[in-house]
């Protein structure tokens, strides 16, 4: 009957995917807490590749009912298009809810991100361009709109005005653009307003019953760790707490409910977009990872940037999202080399620092120094338990576990959703 947060442990697009379909068989809500169509996951089932963006990758589980909570921010055109694509593959999704306290993106907002990516220039944060950061910072000046906004024709209009007023004023006299026509855009969102009623519910209070009757949720954390808008690497980061405090406020479920926290760290590292990245491989070796991992963007289609696991950050998710669980998945990646290098702490000017340090310059000099495990040759893609897997296969998992301060439940040994090796099972009560 847990509750059970899983949370992206390093850059994103660690597997969360995988993870929330694989445990997704067994729990009866799936939860999506922050974040919006910036998000990407690839999951695999039977040997058909599902991308999802905004709808939570629970839909894949036909006993779970998918909930978009308040914490989302939610593009209403790329709501229906998720639909009907996943509809024409057979998925129902008609069990789809959404938090009527969820935030629109509005069609301006993505103006707004490209406007406010190329004023950056050299400094971009190289977002995906699809509208997050100013949506969640209409959030933060109360000018945002909200789902249950759709319901009320006047109120929508006002809000669109005067959310587009100072809008405008950017566009037209800092960039030459023409004035958006606000009717025009609430007339837009309006159209959608009849679709989305039948989903439309209390988030907080249906899962809390639902929890109370004992029943099992899993809330599915977008983005990840260092890409959270406190907890970060500030201000190369998202709009949203993608950190485990953010399935909390996101959906409005107290922290007392929540039983286990999961962590997922791929056993080496990517990144998409700008900031800083201490183990990145800029050489051959980084585009022998990328080609070994398919390490393209499903949202973007950006190839990833890759460099070895990184221990500091390890640590760093562990302690600020209060872990229970680690899942290392891509385990099958690394098979093939000799030795693996593994960042166990930062030479930051000459100092040794093994905790991540919180002066942003400090974190940008920092390099890494490496600890060398023996790597493996075998085929570990069949392996299914733990004893499966050659010696120094399980001796990298360890040392992981090790230096991750948190032990590590579940190994990733490919994409589908049954090269799984489930050491922990993760839906017992406690950790
Ligand atoms: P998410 O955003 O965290 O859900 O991750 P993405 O779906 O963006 O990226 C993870 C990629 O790795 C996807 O293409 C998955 O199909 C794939 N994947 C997940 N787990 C494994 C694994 O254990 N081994 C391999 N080879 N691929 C995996
Ligand atoms: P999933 O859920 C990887 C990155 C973008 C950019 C920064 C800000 O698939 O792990 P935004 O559009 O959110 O304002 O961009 O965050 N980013 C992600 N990187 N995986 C994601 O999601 C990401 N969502 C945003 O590349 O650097
Ligand atoms: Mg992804």
């Amino acid at each position: 009957m847990p509750a059970i947060i899983v949370v992206g442990a390093q850059w994103g697009d660690e597997g969360k995917g995988k993870v929330t379909d694989l445990i997704g068989q067994d729990v009866d809500w799936v939860v999506k807490f922050n974040g919006g169509n910036n998000a990407g996951h690839t999951v695999v089932v039977d040997g058909t590749s599902y991308g999802l963006h905004l709808i939570p990758a629970g839909i894949l589980s036909p006993r779970v009912t998918p909930v978009i909570g308040n914490g989302v921010v939610v593009d209403l055109e790329v709501l229906f298009s998720e639909i009907n694509q996943l509809t024409s593959a057979g998925i129902d999704c008609t069990r789809l809810r959404i938090s009527d306290n969820a935030h629109i993106i509005p069609p301006y907002n993505k103006v707004m991100d490209g406007l406010s990516e190329r004023s950056l220039g050299e400094r971009k944060i190289g977002t995906t361009g699809r509208g997050i950061g100013p949506t969640y910072a209409d959030k933060m000046n109360r000018i945002g709109l909200r789902i249950q906004d759709l319901f009320d024709e006047s109120i929508l209009r006002q809000k669109v005005r005067s959310a587009l007023a100072g809008k405008n004023n950017v566009m037209v006299n800092d960039f030459g653009l023409d004035p958006i026509d606000p009717e025009g855009v609430a007339n837009e969102l309006l159209a959608y307003a009849e679709r989305v009623k039948p989903m439309v519910f209390d988030c907080s209070l249906a899962i809390n019953r639902a929890l109370d009757r004992g029943e099992t949720v899993l809330f599915e954390g977008g983005q990840a760790t260092m890409l959270d808008i406190d907890h970060g690497t500030y201000p190369f980061v998202t709009s949203s707490n993608c950190t485990s405090g953010g399935a909390c406020t996101g959906t409005g479920v107290g922290p007392t409910r929540i039983d286990r926290v999961v962590g997922i760290t791929k056993a080496y590292t990517t990144r998409v977009g700008e900031g800083p990245f201490p183990t990145e491989l800029l050489d051959a070796e980084g585009d022998k990872l990328r080609e070994a991992g398919g390490e393209f963007g499903v949202t973007t289609g950006r190839p990833r940037r890759t460099g070895w696991f990184d221990a500091v950050v390890a640590r760093y998710a562990t302690r600020i999202n209060g872990l229970t669980d680690v899942v290392v998945t891509k385990l099958d990646v690394l098979t093939g080399y000799d030795k693996i290098p593994v960042c166990v702490a930062y030479d930051i000017d000459g100092e040794r620092v093994d905790e991540m340090p919180n002066d942003q310059s400090a974190f940008h000099h920092a390099t890494p120094i490496f600890e060398y495990l023996p790597g493996w040759n075998e085929d570990i893609t069949q392996a299914r338990s733990f004893d499966d897997l050659p010696e120094n296969a399980r001796a990298y998992i360890e040392r992981l576990e090790e230096l991750s301060g948190c032990r590590v439940s579940v190994i990733g040994v490919g994409a589908e959703r049954a090269a799984t090796i489930v050491r922990h099972p993760l839906l017992d009560q406690r950790a």
